[in-house]
């Protein structure tokens, strides 16, 4: 996607380095942070520094692709198998970043320019059934429709173009009007901060809305679907994202409004056959007490914006039960996961 007019993907390597942007800077400050071993590429995926399933996939598997470039010829299996471990320990949900580290280690493990050249394959088509999923998409947008969505699944989640915001900037781009509720998503407001950046600068027209104000925009007919993206979904076709999801999806059923996740099935987990065996990651209180902003003279400050002294729970995920999905959104075509398998349905 455009970046003053410049194309950029989230995540790319160059030579040794991983070039990623710097998304705790955004929307504020638009900088490329690079890392120049495995182990900063770890500290970008930890510190949140590149965040979203796909994103996160890419640059894992390009810190794999690093590991096998360090590894001296006499250590190699030990520094790769040793890499794994310190990659995969980075964030505990989302499955795009074991999926892909899987396949760069088994990759390096004939040798390292295969490496190199699996994990380009891994982003290239993260992009790619990003893009499809788009079009799929777009199919069930109608002209006129108002499309709520939660956290961040736009192309800074991902390689580029995204999950849930790619059918709605394919919808854009094809003429039809929509209008984007975006919950802002605390605590760190992927929402406030990413998605709308992301849909200003494609013109795509939106609002930002309070995380709790989504039952009653439903209950007033405001929102006519809802799209959000996934961090792992079961084999049922339990639901892991952002917290704050499931309760959007129950009342959208309770109100018979179409709850759709967007996803490239390499998020499909096979092996975890129930929403309850997805782990999920509890983050540091400090993301609920503090907040960033910007001042009036630009400068950017994070302060406390809780009772001085009071502690915090910060889950940041939640797992959507498939049964109140409406259909998952992949680059293959519009699916419903069952207990009893996959079934495809647009
Ligand atoms: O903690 P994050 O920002 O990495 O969370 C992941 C997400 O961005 C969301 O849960 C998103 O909706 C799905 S991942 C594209």
């Amino acid at each position: 996607m455009k970046v003053n007019g410049k194309n950029y993907r989230t995540v790319w390597m160059k030579g040794s380095e991983v070039h990623l942007i710097e998304q705790n800077l955004l929307p504020f400050e638009f900088k490329i942070f690079r890392a120049t071993s495995h182990s900063e590429t770890c500290h970008a995926i930890k510190s949140m520094i590149v965040r979203g399933a796909g994103a996160i996939g890419a640059a894992a598997a390009f810190a794999m692709a690093q590991a096998a470039m360090e590894a001296e010829k006499n250590n190699y299996l030990n520094y790769l198998s040793y890499a794994k471990t310190e990659i995969e320990n980075t964030r505990p949900t989302a499955q795009n970043l074991f999926y892909s580290v899987e396949r760069v280690y088994k990759a390096a493990l004939i040798s390292k320019e295969n490496a190199y050249e699996e994990a380009q394959k891994v982003a290239d088509e993260d992009a790619a059934a990003s893009r499809k999923i788009g079009e799929y998409g777009n199919e069930i947008i109608k002209d006129g429709c108002n499309i709520l969505t939660h956290c961040n699944a736009g192309w800074l989640a991902f390689v580029d173009f995204g999950t849930a915001l790619s059918p709605i900037y394919a919808a854009h781009t094809s003429g039809k009007k929509i209008f984007v509720y975006v919950d802002e998503t605390r605590p760190r407001s992927q929402g406030a901060r990413l998605t709308a950046w992301e849909l200003k600068n494609e013109g795509v027209p939106h609002s930002i809305v309070p995380d709790n104000a989504g039952a009653f925009l439903m209950s007033q007919g405001k929102i006519d679907m809802i799209i959000v993206g996934a961090d792992r979904i079961a084999r049922n076709g339990d639901t892991a994202n952002k917290i704050g999801t499931f309760e959007k999806a129950i009342i959208a059923k309770e109100l018979g409004i179409p709850f759709y996740v967007a996803a490239p099935t390499s998020s499909i987990d096979l092996n975890c056959k129930k929403g309850s065996e997805i782990p999920i990651e509890h983050r540091s209180e400090n993301e609920v007490l503090y907040q960033t902003g910007i001042d009036k003279k630009g400068k950017i400050h994070e302060v406390l914006v809780c009772s001085p002294g009071s502690g915090a729970i910060n889950p940041a995920f939640d797992v959507t039960p498939a049964k109140f999905i409406t259909g998952i959104i992949t680059e293959k075509g519009i699916i419903n996961a069952t207990e009893k398998g996959i079934e495809r349905i647009t």
